[in-house]
């Protein structure tokens, strides 16, 4: 079963994976935990030149192309082989981020963007997500108390990421069968009990 976590950064998606990974593997279910971009020996240093804070001329198709070259590495090489292994494949992030980033986000055309992320991801589609809904308030209010310094990516102003969490809210709307939309303001323990609910039926 392939189930991804999607949410603007610091929704609280990398605390519910490790979570759900423990709670699998204490029921004995097979499980590995991937992240976008990233998640194998090519992807992280595709990864390490899109965060890079230096590359601030990159267009922004080089970007939605380097988070496909990444997307399409890490589904070939480590998520539809594990998933022939029957393995839970849980993924931080999946195509709907760059719907929701570069397609929302207003830099490329959403058309493009459906037939690249279905190119990428070679036709797979997670059978389940999550999508964890805070408010760029709160993410400010989180990224203050981590004293986080901020990659290329999220640099970018407000109103961009205002666009990002209307999008993501937008794209589970189209699919419902897919998504589960979670209020990221819940606490840890009640978005788990949650998230474990849907899993289990
Ligand atoms: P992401 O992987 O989406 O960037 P993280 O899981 O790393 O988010 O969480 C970002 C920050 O928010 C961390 O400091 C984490 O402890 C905190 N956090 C996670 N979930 C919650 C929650 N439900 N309520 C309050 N803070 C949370
Ligand atoms: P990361 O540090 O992994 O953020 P987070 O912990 O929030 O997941 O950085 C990934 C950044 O890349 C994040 O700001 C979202 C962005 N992104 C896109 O813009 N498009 C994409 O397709 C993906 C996968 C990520």
């Amino acid at each position: 079963m392939f189930i991804t976590f999607e949410g603007i950064d610091l929704s609280g998606k990398s605390t519910q994976i490790k979570l759900l990974k423990n709670y699998l593997e204490q029921n004995k279910k097979k499980v590995i935990s991937v992240r976008e971009p990233g998640g194998t020996g090519i992807s992280e240093q595709i990864r390490d030149i899109l965060l890079d804070k230096d590359h601030f001329k990159m267009e922004y198709l080089t970007e939605f192309l380097l988070f496909s070259s990444s997307r399409h590495q890490l589904t070939k090489e480590i998520i539809l082989p594990h998933l022939r292994k029957k393995y839970f494949v849980l993924s931080d992030r999946y195509f709907d981020s760059s719907t929701a980033y570069q397609g929302y986000g207003g830099m490329i055309d959403l058309k493009i963007i459906k037939s690249i992320n279905k190119i990428a991801a070679g036709g797979l589609i997670p059978d389940l997500t999550f999508l964890i809904n805070i408010s760029i308030d709160e993410c400010i209010r989180r990224k203050k108390l981590m004293k986080k310094t901020e990659d290329r990516i999220e640099q970018k102003k407000i109103s961009y990421y205002n666009k990002v969490i209307k999008g993501y809210l937008q794209i589970a709307a189209n699919d419902k069968r897919r998504f589960v939309v979670i209020d990221g303001t819940k606490s840890v323990e009640d978005i788990h009990a949650e998230i474990v609910t849907t899993v289990k039926s």
